[in-house]
């Protein structure tokens, strides 16, 4: 087999859980204006998104795209000689804006259904893609003395029939262009309105690309409250409007994924990757692994006391654990720790993996699993070939995660005369791919 071909069966069976794990799933994705490029000879962008859309759609995703249309708007405008403001970051639409606008839309809205049939086309789907009006609006009135005309805040929006429209297989388009009760129309910001349909849609995930100046410096994860804290500390303007909008309208949407809109398939090593490739923000789960301080030593003290008492851990003492903090791993829900592993060189070539626990009350939620990919991680980037460890209870949990059952005459020579024979540890070993 040539390594293509291997690289191919490795990469389909690390997805699958994935795969397996998103089928059935709604996430609504915001795409920008700069995605609807005015020359699609030049920027393939969009169409390569189309073809992950159709793609998610066949691996049993439900999709919902809003889309943005800002710098087209601005384009418009100025070529049919209209001004306009903008106060509290957001545009007044006027009545002699409205005809500019709605052609623009229509456009907008053009160029996306064709480049939805080609990558259809091109991937043999029978997939449609849809637009209507789910979403009613109302003028967002007047604030601090200005008028924002048509500028409209959202209603209501139809969401039953949204998820009807999504249960046989369509894709949900929803453009700014929005209608009041009593048929005027509305502009609507279109990233506001991303978070309130997949609130009322209960979505699983809401993916935001974004430009690379306002993700620049996120972490791979975040839960809420070190988003609230990046926010009081990043000076980036786009950042901080970004952060800002998730922090006041979070609530009820699980997870949010931010994506740089320069980065192509971005989507798809999101969600079938294990390290994905943007920022992923827990909205529920508010728990994050780290290497430990020693601040964390009477958390994890309290965490494996337990676990010492029924013989399944060795016991370690305070100034024992004091020493070798550096060793260990963290998972913190809050300032609460949750899950703890250490990592300890024992040769070369070979690293020891010990002390993994997880605060009952958490396990059986994949933290365990999480933690040892960890610490396999930093085992691989220390360049050891090996993970050992010794364990008396819990041999199947790790077989299952990829450890073989080994001798004691295979570790490295200094754990061998450490061995003690009176516990009977059972001995498992596993080899690390990098
Ligand atoms: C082993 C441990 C770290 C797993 O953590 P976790 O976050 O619950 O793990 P996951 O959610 O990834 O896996 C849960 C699965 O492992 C199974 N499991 C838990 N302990 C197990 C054991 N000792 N042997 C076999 N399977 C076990 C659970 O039944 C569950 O199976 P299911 O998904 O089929 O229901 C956790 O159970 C723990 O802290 N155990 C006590 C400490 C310990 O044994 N540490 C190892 C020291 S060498």
């Amino acid at each position: 087999m040539q390594q293509s071909e291997l690289d191919f069966v490795n990469n389909l069976r690390q997805s699958s859980p994935y795969i397996e794990a998103h089928q059935g799933k709604t996430i609504v994705i915001y795409i920008p204006s700069e995605l609807l490029s005015l020359d699609s000879e030049e920027d393939e962008r969009l169409f390569q998104l189309a073809k992950d859309v159709v793609l998610l759609n066949h691996l049993g995703m439900k999709t919902v795209i809003t889309l943005g249309v800002e710098l087209q708007l601005n384009e418009a405008f100025e070529r049919d000689h209209l001004t306009w403001e903008t106060h509290f970051n957001c545009r007044v639409t006027t009545k002699e804006h409205l005809k500019t606008f709605v052609e623009t839309i229509g456009q907008a809205r053009a160029q996306i259904e064709s480049e939805f049939t080609e990558a259809c086309s091109e991937e043999q789907s029978t997939l449609t893609i849809i637009s209507g009006n789910w979403v009613t609006a109302r003028p967002k009135g007047i604030i601090q003395g200005i008028d924002f005309q048509h500028t409209g805040a959202l209603r209501k929006i139809n969401h039953e029939a949204i998820a009807r429209s999504l249960s046989i297989g369509q894709v949900v388009l929803l453009t700014p262009l929005t209608y009041s009760l009593t048929g005027e129309m509305f502009n609507l910001n279109s990233l506001e309105q991303a978070f309130s349909v997949a609130k009322a849609l209960e979505a699983d995930k809401l993916m935001i690309f974004s430009s690379p100046e306002s993700l620049v410096d996120l972490p791979k994860q975040m839960s809420m409250s070190q988003l609230n804290a990046l926010n009081t500390q990043t000076s980036e303007p786009k950042q901080k409007r970004l952060l800002s909008l998730i922090q006041s309208t979070h609530s009820k949407i699980k997870r949010i994924h931010l994506l740089d809109q320069n980065e192509p398939g971005a989507i798809l090593l999101e969600l079938f990757t294990r390290d994905g490739v943007g920022t992923m923000i827990f909205t529920d789960r508010y728990h994050h692994i780290r290497p430990a301080t020693f601040e964390d030593v009477s958390g994890i003290l309290m965490l494996i006391a337990p676990l010492e008492e029924e013989g399944i851990l060795v016991k370690r003492s305070r100034e024992k654990l004091e020493l070798e903090i550096e060793n260990f791993v963290v998972i913190a829900r809050d300032d609460h720790i949750i899950g703890c592993a250490a990592l300890y060189p024992m040769d070369e070539q070979s690293a020891e993996m010990a002390c993994l626990a997880i605060d009952p009350a958490y396990q059986g939620q994949s933290l365990g699993e999480e933690l040892l990919q960890a610490i396999e991680k930093q085992a691989m980037q220390n360049r050891f070939q090996n993970l050992f460890l010794l364990t008396t209870h819990t041999d199947h949990w790790f077989i299952e995660h990829g450890f073989k059952k080994a001798q004691v005459a295979e570790l490295p020579e200094k754990k061998q005369s450490l061995y003690n024979y009176q516990r009977q540890s059972k001995v498992l070993v596993k080899a690390l791919k990098a």
